[in-house]
């Protein structure tokens, strides 16, 4: 029997699910209203495996649903899509099906690998058009936020595989960027400090732009240089899928909202009545490794939690798309406000305090994890052997960022 094709903009109705678990439905309505309704099997579970924070209430039940949104996703939804030119690319990629700037179309022709455990299928069960003529081209089928190009892939036997249509990808092939010289490295270099930090950072290597072959053009990753290979923390070895959701949809931000929706603050908050004050205290360690390191890009959606296992638990989720963003924006500051700063000149221990009390930390346990952050920095990055593959001019930019944080640390 053939798979019946339909055009995505035609389905009205998707299933949520969360692995196999039936959570809710996404409805679109004439007027282009869009709903998002949690099934009552739901709600009725004793302690289910968690959705999203954003559904709690302060009761520790179930929020009621949110009114239909006019003309958008849902936050939490639209949470789950590329962004500026990889989105760009996916509608491309996917034009005989999906309208540009049309999420629904786009969550509906993706749906089927998207970050985390969520899957949306049409309510009908009708299969998404592949878009596919016989004897054509497969296609790329997967979700990841972000503005960087980048892929879902699996490596074998040495190569690096596109994962296509149902395909899970391993690892997320982020390619160079034409602008930003050793953009690769950099992060590269930064995942490996945190690493010997101790900090939980999944495995990654640098590979050659080279080893990507058949890749659809409109993914246009022609640049040379290397690209960066990130274990997903979200699929397991056999390819299972682990829930995850970013602070934006924690906090029901829309993506635009990235750099204003909360201050740093509001997630140390959450950290603590959501997850664990040990969970809190090590998001201040990565705060501080950020002002230290000179990352003006940790917004609210490169920061996450993950819910391994029954799914009920959330933990705070590995380190990504951790780099030295000062080589390129020389006054660069902050992504989100620090206790009403972004200034990374102005992240004084005085500073470290206030932001303690706003999140409701203790003054002394704040003030300790930044100062063993900016030590440990100190030791280790001189003699981290992955420095020497960051060109010479950006690292020498970021060990100057380093020298002047530790006078700003330690006044
Ligand atoms: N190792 C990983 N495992 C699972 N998911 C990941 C991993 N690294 C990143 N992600 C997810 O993929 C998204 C995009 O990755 P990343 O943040 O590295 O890309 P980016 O394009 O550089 O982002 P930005 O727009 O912040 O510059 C993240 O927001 C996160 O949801
Ligand atoms: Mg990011």
């Amino acid at each position: 029997m053939s798979p019946t094709v339909r055009a995505t903009e035609r389905i009205q109705s998707l299933d949520i699910l969360l692995n196999d678990l039936a959570v809710g439905t996404l409805v679109r309505t004439p007027g282009d209203y869009n709903a998002f309704n949690l099934l009552p099997g739901y709600r009725s579970l004793d302690k289910p495996p968690i959705f999203s924070l954003s559904l709690r209430a302060a009761d520790g039940g179930l929020r009621r649903d949110p009114k239909p949104i006019r003309g958008a996703l849902p936050p939490f939804f639209a949470n789950l899509l590329p962004e500026e030119k990889l989105r760009a690319a996916m509608e491309k990629h996917h034009a005989a099906t999906v309208r540009p700037g049309n999420d629904f179309d786009l969550l509906a022709a993706l749906g089927t690998n998207l970050p985390g455990a969520v899957r949306a299928l049409p309510s009908d069960a009708t299969p998404v058009s592949t878009g596919r003529k016989p004897g054509g081209n497969r296609k790329v089928r997967f979700s990841l936020a972000g503005v960087q190009m980048k892929l879902s892939v699996m490596k074998k036997e040495g190569g690096v595989t596109l994962a296509v249509d149902d395909e899970h990808g391993q690892y997320i092939a982020k390619f160079p960027s034409l602008t930003h010289v050793g953009l690769s490295e950099n992060e590269f270099a930064i995942l490996a400090l945190a690493e010997a930090l101790g900090m939980d950072v999944p495995a990654r290597e640098l590979v050659d732009t080279t080893e990507f072959a058949g890749v659809p053009e409109e993914f246009n990753i022609m640049s040379s240089g290397k690209v960066l290979l990130v274990r997903r923390f979200d699929r397991t070895p056999n390819g299972a899928r682990v829930h995850t959701e970013d602070f934006a949809q924690v906090f029901g931000r829309y993506p635009s909202e990235k750099y204003v929706g909360a201050a740093y603050h509001n997630i140390a908050a959450a950290l603590i009545s959501g997850v664990s004050f040990d969970a809190a205290i090590e998001f201040v360690r990565r705060l501080a490794f950020a002002a230290i390191t000179g990352n003006g890009d940790m917004h609210l959606k490169n920061w996450s939690l993950l819910y391994p296992g029954d799914g009920r638990t959330p933990v705070l989720a590995p380190v990504y798309d951790v780099l030295s963003t000062i080589p390129y924006l020389p006054k660069d500051g902050l992504a989100l406000s620090l206790a009403g700063e972004k200034s990374f000149k102005a992240l004084t221990p005085e500073r470290w305090r206030d932001f303690a009390n706003r999140s409701r930390l203790p003054e002394g346990a704040v003030i300790t994890a930044v100062a063993e952050t900016a030590a440990a920095v100190r030791d280790k990055w001189p003699l981290l052997p992955e420095r020497d593959v960051v060109p010479a001019q950006v690292l020498e930019r970021i060990d100057a960022h380093m020298d002047e944080m530790a006078k700003v640390l330690d006044p």
